[in-house]
């Protein structure tokens, strides 16, 4: 790629998080944004007004053809991340996903053997691990001021957007086992960039809530099936830099 000319960005996916890329593609230096993408056209010509892109596509395959980018922001549901970015990537265009990367650890491990193969880049978007006090945090472990580290609790305790907005349609509240992929990507990412690849993870399933007595009194008990404790789960797996609960 020459590189006198600005990168040509699309986006694909034109919810929620969309707004955010864009707005910080468009300060970026050499960064042209080409087009955005989504299933639903309308949403996506939308998108493209609100920002003054050129083009907006309801097809990936059309978009590739016809706007020709170098890369690609990749921010559709998760379940979506592993299928776009091959569409992507065997096109020849280089993918930014949002995190999570794929909900498999098979398909992240396919994507980055498949970029490698096509010589593109391939990025994942952990915004936590840039978050200011984190960074704080990494610099003071560096700097020996925290000592010897036992362990660490990480702890995402922010408001859920979709949940204030009563967005239920969205894919987090599809099935139990997707707010681990959604939101503990965050406080995981952090783990990781503290400390390095996991080699074991355990996965202890606990009641959603434990009502403080306060929130007791206002709160119906949960149902018993609920919040009986089921056995931990336990994956080996050295070497790899992720591992999942199945
Ligand atoms: N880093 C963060 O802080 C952060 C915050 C929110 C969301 N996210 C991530 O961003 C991604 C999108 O989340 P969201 O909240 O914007 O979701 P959303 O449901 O609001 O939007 C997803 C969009 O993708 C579109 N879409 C679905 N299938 C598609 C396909 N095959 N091709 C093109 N478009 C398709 C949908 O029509 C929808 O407009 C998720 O991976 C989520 O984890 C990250």
């Amino acid at each position: 790629m020459d590189p006198q000319r600005a990168t040509r960005v699309a986006l694909v996916g034109a919810g929620f998080i969309a707004d955010f890329h864009l707005e910080i593609l468009k300060r970026l230096e050499g960064v042209t944004v080409v087009a955005v993408g989504d299933v639903d056209g309308a949403r996506a010509a939308a998108l493209a007004k609100r920002h003054g892109v050129a083009q907006s596509f309801a097809s990936l395959a059309e978009l590739i053809e016809k706007a020709k980018p170098d890369v690609a922001h990749v921010v559709v549901p998760p379940d979506l991340h592993a299928s776009v970015a091959r569409e992507l990537l065997e096109a020849g265009v280089g993918v930014f996903l949002e995190k999570p990367m794929a909900t498999a650890a098979a398909d992240a491990r396919a994507l980055v053997e498949l970029a490698r193969t096509k010589h593109l880049a391939l990025g994942v978007n952990q915004n936590q691990t840039f978050h200011p006090g984190f960074v704080a945090l990494k610099r003071m472990l560096a700097e020996g001021k925290l000592g010897r580290i036992d362990h660490v609790f990480a702890c995402l305790s922010v408001p859920l957007r979709q949940l204030q907005s009563r967005d239920f349609s969205h894919w987090m509240f599809r099935a139990p086992q997707n707010i681990v992929f959604e939101q503990a990507a965050h406080p995981l990412s952090q783990l990781v960039e503290l400390f390095g690849p996991c080699r074991d993870v355990a996965a202890v399933p606990a009641p959603a809530a434990a009502p403080t007595p306060s929130a007791r009194q206002r709160r119906p008990a949960w149902p018993s099936a609920r919040v009986r404790p089921r056995p931990v789960r336990r994956i080996r797996n050295p070497g790899r830099r992720c591992a999942r609960a199945r």
